[in-house]
């Protein structure tokens, strides 16, 4: 900087050296309001950059803590998708009660467990004051836990308040204890009680349900579905231990844990999700994006047990659940399933190079299925989720008119309850754990058909290496 010219005053060497100074005090503090006004710039920055990261990483992974707000809708100005976004944008809106102070867990009696699961305990109980038995389903706090309440017991909660539905299990109130930082004193579900799940009756009937039954079952399974696809709810964990029934034929969908909401455009989500043997392959497969189609999987999967009593795919892992979906549904082609090669676990997936396609078998399997029930299970059981009915078109679907009819509710036969007696614990894969997404690496598929050097049988079938 070129140095200020000498003040026509400073005819004394004390008044120079005054000057001199001052100026150094003005340069000083220009010096630090430059430097401020840096690092207020930097701060800026480093603040937009976390924010960017934080949503990013809120997007990346629906495990993890709920932001307050989830955006649903695009970024204004984000990157268009043609005239389709020209439309003006609408803001979904749920509705929901209002938030009262829970009452205690002391308004009910406990009169039996009825079964522990992965994310809490569940038990049979009756309100003091009208006497009205009811199921309490502890939410499984972990002392310590950093996040308080886990993100599927809230979900949980957010989802069955908003649920108004036959066949969707209702949610009475919430209660807690008087210690929530105690595990056994903590937050319950008080749900309407249901005398069984499907999977329970399926272990115990002798005699597996007449296909009158199993139609009046999928039927309201499938309403039930629709209800909650058309509001927007992905169940994610569809079976039979998750699915309820009363004496009076009624059945209803339970356990919301896995289920989230999700908008349109999706929002990006967990991949891991279901319980393995009702697992979509897309899923399996590590599809980054799913939709209500995976829920259709599962109730194909359930349509095969309600006929057989039996799980219709049980694989010990990801890479046998898979050899087993290909054995039932075929192997994928470019074709039949366009672009899964280009899904993440595909990579190592070397299938056998067969002479001849291989298809389902499902009509192979189900051979006392009428040609519209084996037409609606192959549809269930599409490999590409684009091929598998909505929930919608599928309660149109002709299986359900022709004959035998759905048998009607009030016919429908009752079961000795289990749940009204002792506790049970199941021999059945659990719901994915919340975290499992960390450690969610790149499954191995490359050993899988293996061992088929020359011909094997599968359920059925033979795949014939090229
Ligand atoms: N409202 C209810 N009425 C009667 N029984 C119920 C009710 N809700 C749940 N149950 C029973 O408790 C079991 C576990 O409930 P739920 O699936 O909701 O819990 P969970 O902890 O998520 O279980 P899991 O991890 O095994 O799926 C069900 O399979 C069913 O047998
Ligand atoms: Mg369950």
């Amino acid at each position: 900087m070129a140095s200020k010219p000498k003040s026509r005053w400073a005819d004394t060497e004390a008044d120079a050296e005054l000057d001199a100074k001052l100026e150094k005090e003005k340069q000083e503090k220009r010096r630090k309001k430059a430097e401020k006004a840096r690092r207020l710039e930097e701060e800026k920055k480093q603040a937009a950059a976390t924010l960017a990261a934080s949503r990013q990483q809120d997007d990346n992974d629906d495990d993890d803590r709920p932001s307050k707000r989830r955006k649903v809708t695009p970024e204004p100005g984000a990157a268009s998708n043609g005239a389709k976004d020209a439309a003006p944008r609408k803001l979904l809106r749920y509705e929901s009660r209002g938030w009262d102070k829970s009452r205690s867990v002391e308004n009910y009696e406990r009169l039996n467990d009825i079964e522990e699961g992965a994310y809490g305990l569940v038990v049979r109980a009756r309100q003091k004051s009208t006497g009205k038995v009811v199921a309490l389903k502890q939410l499984k706090l972990t002392p310590g836990d950093a996040e308080g309440v886990p993100v599927t017991g809230l979900r949980e909660i957010q989802i069955l308040r908003a649920c108004s539905h036959k066949n969707v299990v209702g949610l009475e109130e919430i209660v807690v204890g008087d210690n929530v930082s105690k595990m056994n004193n903590s937050i319950f579900l008080v749900l309407e009680f249901l005398e069984h799940d499907l999977r329970t009756i399926l272990e115990d009937i002798s005699e597996p349900f007449l296909s009158s039954e199993v139609k009046q079952l999928l039927l309201q399974l499938t309403s039930g579905v629709a209800y909650l696809h058309e509001n927007w709810i992905l169940h994610r964990d569809l079976k039979t231990s998750n699915i309820l029934l009363n004496n009076r034929g009624r059945l209803k969908i339970a356990d919301f844990g896995m289920a989230r909401y999700v908008g349109d455009p999706p929002p990006k989500l967990t991949r891991v999700v279901v319980t393995l043997w009702y697992r979509a392959p897309e899923v399996i497969m590590g599809a980054k994006e799913y939709g209500s189609a995976i829920d259709m999987w599962s109730v194909g999967c359930i349509f095969g047990e309600l006929m057989t009593c039996e799980p219709l795919l049980q694989g010990d892992n990801e890479a046998a659940q898979i050899h087993k979906i290909f054995e039932l549904c075929g192997t994928p082609t470019e074709e039949s399933w366009p672009g899964f090669r280009k899904l993440p676990n595909a990579r190592s997936l070397r299938l056998p190079r067969t002479t001849t396609a291989t298809g389902s078998v499902v009509r192979t399997k189900f051979s006392t299925l009428t040609s519209a029930g084996v037409a609606l299970l192959d549809s269930l059981l599409a490999l590409n989720p684009k091929r598998r009915p909505s929930a919608k078109e599928m309660l149109n679907h002709e299986y359900f008119r022709q004959d035998p009819k759905p048998k009607p509710e009030s016919l429908f036969p009752t079961f000795p309850s289990k749940a009204g007696q002792e506790k049970r614990r199941r021999h059945e894969p659990h719901a994915p754990v919340r975290g499992q997404a960390a450690a969610l690496g790149d499954v191995d598929f490359s050993g899988i058909f293996q061992d088929r050097d020359k011909e094997q049988r599968g359920a059925g079938f033979s795949l014939r290496m090229g």
